[in-house]
Parts: structure tokens; sequence; C-alpha cells
């Protein structure tokens, strides 16, 4: 056997090498209160937990409270009434599948069942069209303000509408949909109307928005992730319905074979009780005030941030980003917003690169987390020299041919040995190893149609677990 403390320090080089999760200069993926001690209660609180079952809350009754418990904090965070109910998920993309799970099986007599889509929805809602066969209604949103068109989403809505979707906020550009007239709409024809306030939920009740909660008429369902802006170990989101009779079709139960009778709320059947665990405790320890306090440090941090962008030559912000996520584009043509993100990275920050996508263009989002208090001002000094640097060096140039060339591809009758090709082409053929600097790479991602992405990177990803 290895020591422990051997096994941990490998542990810790290996981890050595990751973006660092605190201190507020990652800013995608991870999410950080700077509250001292609290990754130590969670992770004492997950060791209490981490064996415990979900899959049998009547065996292991201390979960069931758990969850109840964080449901109803959700709950009461965002509206709820006395009916609403909810589930603890994995996460923000399983309480999205679920929704849209929950809202097909509702509805049986749909041969055909569709979904209508702000096209800034996050992408959890293709993945959940992708596995349960639903079709994707997109709707094209504001090209300005990037929010949805209450007129165009409800023109969308059919006989065959199973769910519409909004964000509370988006990912992308951080702006809040429209929520009553498009819940509204949704009503008034039979649909169910999902608030994908996954990323901002914690936080919106805090800031100065529409509504957007089930004080809101027609909204049906709401997903809301405590591993974001409740600042909990990854691993915990929450999925409530605004009652027990529209969260039954997202149950799963089989008894058609000789073991157990399989009873699941979510896509999992064993559930750990640790991420639960540890939220719960999370919850209790911050509190009320203590996330009114959190939410505005990271909405104060958030908007010193988008002043500060606006005041930056040659960068600007896209829409009015109402919460803490920041979608930061070039105002001309002088240099690559990718080349920002790499500069950014030499001066140890992370930002996050997102190609053009319809009305949006490249940009960089920055998800803005209580952790970024009181560092805005270097963030912004980096931001601007980082941006200086870029246009020394010019925009990154794929020549012509080569986007023809990309263009012409056709994801679906390309070898294997043409997509190793294309992965050495890109920048991406070193045995999963990225390049240092990712500009040119993702120059040449852009150019390639969304579907042939998707192919190469599916590749990549094969690359890397291998
Ligand atoms: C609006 C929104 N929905 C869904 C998700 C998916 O959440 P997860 O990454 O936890 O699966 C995210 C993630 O950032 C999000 O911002």
């Amino acid at each position: 056997m290895t020591a422990p403390d051997d096994v941990l320090a490998e542990l810790r080089a290996l981890r050595a090498g990751d973006l660092p999760t605190h201190g507020g200069r990652t800013l995608a993926y991870v999410y950080d209160s700077a509250v001292p001690g609290l990754d130590d209660l969670a992770a004492r609180a997950h060791a209490l937990a981490s064996s415990v079952n979900g899959l049998d809350p009547t065996a292991f009754p201390s979960l069931l409270r758990l969850e109840n418990d964080v449901v109803a904090t959700a709950a009461r965070l965002l509206g709820g009434t006395a009916a609403t109910v909810g589930t603890v998920t994995s996460g923000g993309t399983e309480s999205c599948l679920l929704a849209v799970l929950a809202a097909r099986e509702s509805r049986p007599g749909v041969a055909a069942p569709s979904m209508v889509l702000p096209e800034t929805a996050h992408a959890a809602f293709h993945k959940a069209a992708h596995y349960f066969g639903v079709r994707v209604v997109a709707v094209p949103v504001d090209p300005k303000t990037f929010r949805a068109d209450p007129d165009a989403m409800a023109a969308a809505i059919t006989d065959d509408t199973v769910l519409v979707v909004v964000s509370a906020p988006s990912y992308a550009h951080g702006v809040v949909d429209p929520v009553e007239p498009i819940a509204a709409a949704a009503r008034e024809r039979g649909a169910r109307c999902h608030v994908d306030a996954c990323i901002g939920g914690w936080i919106l009740p805090h800031a100065d928005v529409e509504p957007f909660d089930f004080s809101v008429p027609g909204v049906t369902s709401i997903s809301v992730d405590l591993h974001k802006y409740a600042y909990c170990p990854k691993g915990t989101s929450v999925l409530l319905h605004a009652d027990a009779a529209l969260r039954r079709a997202q149950y799963f139960a089989s008894a058609d074979w000789p073991g157990y009778t399989m009873l699941n709320s979510t896509t999992q059947s064993t559930r750990s009780g640790g991420p639960l665990a540890a939220a719960w405790a999370v919850l209790r320890h911050i509190g009320d005030d203590g996330y009114r306090d959190l939410a505005r440090r990271a909405l104060a941090s958030a908007r010193l941030i988008r002043d500060g962008v606006d005041g930056i030559a040659g960068l600007r912000v896209l829409g009015a980003p109402e919460s803490t996520l920041i979608a930061v584009t070039a105002t001309g043509e002088d240099f690559d917003v990718f080349t920002v993100a790499d500069e950014m990275r030499a001066r140890n920050w992370y930002v996050q690169p997102q190609f053009a996508h319809r009305s949006s263009p490249a940009n960089l989002h920055l998800t803005v987390t209580a952790a970024n208090a009181g560092n805005e001002d270097e963030l912004l000094a980096d931001l601007r020299d980082s941006v200086a640097a870029a246009v020394a060096a010019g925009p990154v140039a794929v020549a012509p041919e080569v986007v023809a060339a990309i263009g012409a591809l056709d994801p679906d009758s390309l070898t294997p040995q043409e997509f190793a090709g294309l992965l050495a082409a890109a920048g991406l053929g070193g045995g999963g190893v990225l390049p240092e600097r990712m500009a040119t790479v993702n120059a040449l991602l852009a150019a390639a149609p969304p579907a042939l992405r998707e192919r190469i990177l599916v590749e990549f990803l094969g690359v890397l677990y291998s």
C-alpha cells in the first residue's frame, strides 16, 4: 500500500498544474466566495455523508431531510409557494435535462415534441434535445441586447411545443430574458415554461432585475445551481417545479427485473450523499444574510469591471449585463480577442473565449464572483495591457484558402485519419497537450462551421482520454 501522505502529495502535485480555483483569477468554471473556512466545512460535511446512498431515502433518511431542506431554501429564494417541489441533481445540465424530460413525458400524445429556445439558451438544452428526441426551435434574440424576443418566441410556439425556455441570466451575455411575456405566451398555448437560472438564480434575487421566478404566472420550473453562486462544492443543482404534478414525469421506476425496484428522481441511481451534505452545510453556514452580502459584493465587482472595460479603448461589453457575467468584444478589427485571452493567461488570469454565434461576435467571457471584490483594478490594468499587446501583435490571420477548405469539409464523411490530420493542422495534435497560446487554434476553430467544430473537438476529447 502507498502511504496516505504520499498519495496526497501526489494529488497535490497534480493539482498544482490546474488553474487556480480561488482568488478570482480564473473567470470561468469556478466560483469563489472568499469566505474563510468554507472549503474545510464543505469537505468535512462531504466526508460525513459520502458513503451514504441517496438511491433509497427510506434507508438513509438523513439524505431525505437534507434534500428537503435544500429544496425548501431554493424555493423560498425563488418565489416558490407551499406547492413548490424540487429535486437536488448533480449539476445544471442534469437539471435542464430533467426539465426537458418531464415536459416531454407529460405530453405523450405529442408525436414530434419540440421546445422553443432563445438562441442564447445554454447548450444543455441541445444536449437534452439530442438525448430525448425533442426538436429544438431556436429563436433569434435581439441583436443589441441579446435578450429573447417575446413576440418571436410566442410566434414559434406550436401545438407540438412541450417546453419554452428562458434564461435568467444567459451564460454567454449575462442578460435576463423577458420572462413575463414569454411565460404568459407559453401558458396560453398550454406549454411549460422553464427558467434556466442555473448560474444566476442565487444572485438575481439581490439584483435589480425584472421578475423571473415563480412569482411570474406561467413559470412551471426553475433550475438553480448550488455549485455556482451558492458557492457549494461541485456536484449540486436544484430543479424546482411549481407543483408535484409537474414533477411526476421526471421520476423513473422500474420493477421489470429480479432485483430491487429501481426508483429514481434523477438520471443517477446510486447517488453519493457527499455533495448534498456539503451543499447543505454551506447553505446553513452562509445563511440568508451571508448570501445577500456575497451577492452584493459580486454584483458591485461586476459593475466596476463592466464600467472599467467600457473605458478601455478597443473593447466593449456586449449587451447590458444585469448580473455577474460579462462578455467583452473588440470594437475594431485591429486585434483578435482570442489573443487578449492568451495575453491575460500570461498575466495569470483566465478569461474564456466564446466563438461568434449568429448576432453575437467573438468575445471573452468573465464570470465575476465575490472573490473579485478588491482585485478589479489589477484585472482592468492587465486587460488594458493585454489589448495593447494584442494590437501590437495584429489580428490572427487565417489564409482565405484555408477558411474555404475548412468550410468545404463535411464532418459526416471524414475518416478518423482525416480528423487526426485536422487536429494536427489546428494545433491540437500534440497528444492532448494544448499549445501555450491558443489564439491561432481558436482562429482556425472559428473558421470551422459549428458542426465541424463539434466533431473536431469530440475527436480531441478522444485523444485526451486515451
Ligand atoms: C445558464 C446555464 N445553464 C446551464 C448550465 C450548465 O451547468 P453545469 O455546467 O453545472 O452542468 C450553465 C453552466 O454554466 C449555465 O450557465
